[in-house]
């Protein structure tokens, strides 16, 4: 199976929203990446697509003068495990660079050993906590910082 990561457009959304649906207990609306594809500046969004045409990933950051934030990032559950994520993020780290990102920062929850394993992976390190982050469960965010961001 072959994936390419391309920009994310309006006509994802519905696919894009469905796997937040399926891989967080806080979705976004789905209006809200609608917001991010098509309104918001500083938003930079890739997809995750086989050669089938399935959207199968999605990541939304924000790029702010020289710091770039993941906002979101999941794979689709049946596609996990096989190198879109880091590829994906891969995406999202290089524009950032070439957008003159050179940090990155992100929260993730205190239980999700998966997405940290990754971000570990990647040079990000636990930097901060929110506590009491997530309202669902009041489970405390780890802020995660990547710096310097670098081109690979
Ligand atoms: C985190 C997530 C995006 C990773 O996507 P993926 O496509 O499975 O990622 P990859 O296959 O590229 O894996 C990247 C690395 O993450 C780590 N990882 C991913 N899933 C893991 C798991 N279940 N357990 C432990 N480590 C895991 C591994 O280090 C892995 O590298 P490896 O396969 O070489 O060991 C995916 O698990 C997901 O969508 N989770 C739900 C949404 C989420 O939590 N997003 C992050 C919010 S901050």
């Amino acid at each position: 199976m072959n994936v390419i990561i391309r920009k994310m457009t309006a006509a994802d959304v519905p696919a894009v929203s469905a796997i937040d649906r399926m891989s967080f207990t806080l979705p976004w609306p789905e209006s809200a990446f609608h917001y991010e594809v098509t309104d918001n500046r500083m938003a930079r969004c890739f997809v995750g697509e086989t050669d089938e045409r399935q959207i199968v990933a999605a990541v939304v950051s924000w790029v702010i003068i020289d710091e770039l934030h993941v906002a979101t990032i999941a794979t689709h559950p049946d596609f996990r495990r096989r190198g879109i994520g880091k590829r994906i993020l891969t995406e999202a780290l290089q524009d950032g660079y070439k957008a003159g990102a050179r940090r990155a920062f992100l929260e993730v929850r205190e239980s999700n050993e998966a997405a940290q394993e990754m971000y570990r992976k990647f040079g990000f390190e636990a930097t901060g906590r929110r506590p009491k982050y997530y309202k669902d469960n009041g489970e405390d965010a780890i802020l995660m910082t990547l710096e310097p961001l670098e081109m690979k």
